[in-house]
């Protein structure tokens, strides 16, 4: 017996579990690449693009903590071992080492526009399943949308 249930079972809990851990997995790598670039952007934008990034880590954080707890009230386990993230991520890995200005826009823009993609399936697939979570991911897809705005505008 788990000890914690939740009001879902059968194929809407495994659909919602599905598009939870998938949810999750986008936002804790989504938070690493931006504190990845965070620090090793280097150009004549750095500081605003150095400060940008850092709201983002804050925004995708939050958004995986929500999207984890979420996923626990409902009886579903979140997997965020770094491992988990490593094997499953979605999000291609930029270089290490420096990173220009420009080429920090343009792969942030590439990555939101990916994550939301997949936010957007992922809302279409809770749809019947669970419109609470669903709400969870609209709330998610509405800040992620915005961040790529506010990336993209700098091209
Ligand atoms: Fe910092």
């Amino acid at each position: 017996m788990a000890p914690i249930t939740g009001p879902l079972s059968g194929t809407d809990k495994a659909t919602v579990a599905e598009a939870l851990q998938g949810a999750l997995v986008d936002l804790v790598d989504l938070s690493l690449v931006a504190k990845q670039a965070h620090w090793n952007v280097v150009g004549p934008h750095f500081r605003s693009i150095h400060l940008q990034l850092d709201e983002l880590v804050a925004l995708a954080r939050e958004h995986a903590d929500t999207i984890a707890e979420r996923a626990v009230a409902l009886g579903v386990n979140p997997d965020g071992r770094s491992a988990t993230i490593a094997g499953n991520t979605a999000i291609h890995q930029p270089e290490n080492g420096w990173i220009e200005d420009g080429k920090v826009i343009a792969t942030v823009t590439d990555i939101l526009e990916g994550v939301g993609k997949r936010l957007r399936e992922r809302i279409a697939a809770t749809d019947e399943a669970d419109p609470v979570t669903q709400d969870l991911l609209i709330a998610v897809a509405q800040d992620v949308e915005k961040q790529h705005w506010m990336f993209q505008a700098q091209r």
